[in-house]
């Protein structure tokens, strides 16, 4: 089993260059089902995007990684495919359930496992669900599976999501894409990276519009052939903004959009961290004494609850008290005693951390437990006293290409053993 070896205290200062959004191409690539050939550019060679190109090929798509280029090349030129996600597949990876909508919406037909939870939550489905009935799906779940049949085409209907979530508004795009009529989604996630499904949808032959939290599909039969490049990981991005913001000199983020991160950057800007841009790259400068925080996760614009672990490394070298409300997941806090081992000052009541600093961190022998939960452990490495060694790195390299080699090249000591 891998492990990162980190001795803290080195101040890091260069150029990151940020990967392309795993939560962009995920989508994107379920979409692929609806396609015949594609080629998609920008692609993060993160785990989950190996784990979601294995379940394409076992429904039957021809999958081809570049890992030079960072492209995958699509081929679906079979006439009927598996319409089936395994298990096997989709509980290491809970964005599998993201086919269902688009093998509904081609083939009438569609037996995905249920996801199951993660560390961080339950993570039901029952608004995907919701979504798929009322445009005509029959859908009922048996064994661990869910099995899903439209008599004909899908039908273009209005749906108001009683709660806002990415993964449902996805699902619901995807299955009314080529639905008969018009389907009007209300109360639906913004986030950017549904946005960038939405252009890829609408450069495939997609009829596709949206206005605040309205999403509106005129369903089409017509697919054109493309290639697209994928957008950049703001999530990837953010987390390295807070590196550099609590050991960093000057580090340097060339071809990002900071319009895409406007409340994050406003939020980091409070506690001190010097941020600034151009057209087309972002520049972070640390900050000695950083200042303390309140805040909330939300849904986009919010600020995410992907960065929530990250920043509450940061609180812990702020002056005074911090807190946080984590309003998206139930159980998104696995990081706080591993952090706690490592010296920090936090408090868990209900869904608020209290986080009392600055704290000098200790180095530790600690353990990755979810994705985000692993990434602020790396954080809390890079700026304690001694060695931290991060057990189950396997959560990282499911969103982080080449984590210890962007931050070696700005002379941190890190290294995969
Ligand atoms: C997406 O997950 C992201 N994953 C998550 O990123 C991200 O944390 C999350 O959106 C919120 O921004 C991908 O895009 C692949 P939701 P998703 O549906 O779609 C509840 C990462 O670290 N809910 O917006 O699963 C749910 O329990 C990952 O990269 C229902 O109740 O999130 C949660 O409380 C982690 N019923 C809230 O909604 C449903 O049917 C938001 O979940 C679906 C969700």
């Amino acid at each position: 089993m891998q492990r990162l070896l980190i001795k803290g205290k080195n101040k890091i200062n260069g150029t990151i260059n940020i990967s392309g959004s795993k939560n962009a191409s995920l989508p994107i690539l379920a979409a692929s089902i609806l396609t015949k050939k594609l080629v998609l550019k920008n692609i993060p060679l993160v785990k989950d995007i190996f784990t979601m190109t294995d379940l394409l090929r076992f429904i039957g798509i021809k999958c081809q990684i570049s890992k030079k280029k960072n492209l995958i090349k699509i081929n679906n030129l079979k006439k009927n495919l598996n319409t089936v996600a395994p298990y096997k597949l989709v509980k290491t990876m809970r964005a599998g359930i993201l086919v269902l909508g688009p093998l509904l919406a081609k083939f009438g037909k569609a037996k995905i496992s249920l996801p199951g939870g993660c560390a961080i939550g339950s993570r039901p489905v029952d608004l995907h669900l919701m979504a798929l009935k009322k445009l005509g799906a029959r859908i009922k779940i048996k064994n661990g599976y869910i099995i899903a049949k439209s008599p004909g085409n899908l039908r273009g209907t209005n749906i108001t999501f009683p709660k806002i979530s990415v993964g449902a508004t996805e699902n619901a795009i995807l299955a009314a894409f080529c639905a008969e009529g018009i389907t009007t989604l209300n109360n639906c996630a913004i986030e950017p990276e549904v946005k960038d499904l939405i252009k890829f949808l609408n450069k495939i032959g997609g009829k596709i519009k949206f206005k605040n939290r309205k999403i509106i599909i005129v369903g089409t039969k017509k697919i054109l052939n493309t290639s697209y490049k994928i957008m950049f990981d703001r999530i990837e991005l953010g987390t390295y903004i807070i590196a550099a913001g609590i050991c960093g000199k000057k580090i340097k983020f060339p071809n990002v959009d900071a319009n895409l991160i406007k409340t994050e950057i406003k939020t980091l800007k409070k506690t001190g961290i010097n941020i600034s841009f151009d057209k087309n790259n972002l520049f972070v400068e640390g900050c000695e004494k950083l200042k303390k925080l309140n805040i909330k996760t939300e849904p986009y614009p919010g600020f995410p609850t992907d960065l929530q672990a990250q920043i509450m490394v940061l609180m812990t070298q702020a002056k005074g008290i911090s807190k946080i409300k984590e309003n998206i997941f139930e159980n998104r806090f696995m990081h706080v005693s591993e952090l706690k081992r490592m010296g920090a000052k936090i408090n868990i009541r209900n869904n608020v951390a209290t986080i009392e600093g600055p704290t000098n961190l200790s180095g530790a022998e600690v353990m990755a437990t979810d994705l985000r939960a692993s990434v602020s452990l790396v954080l809390a490495g890079l700026i304690a006293e001694n060695r931290t060694i991060i057990n189950r790195i396997y959560h990282l390299d499911r969103g982080y290409f080449s984590l210890e080699k962007k931050l070696k090249n700005c002379k941190a000591n890190i290294k995969r053993i």
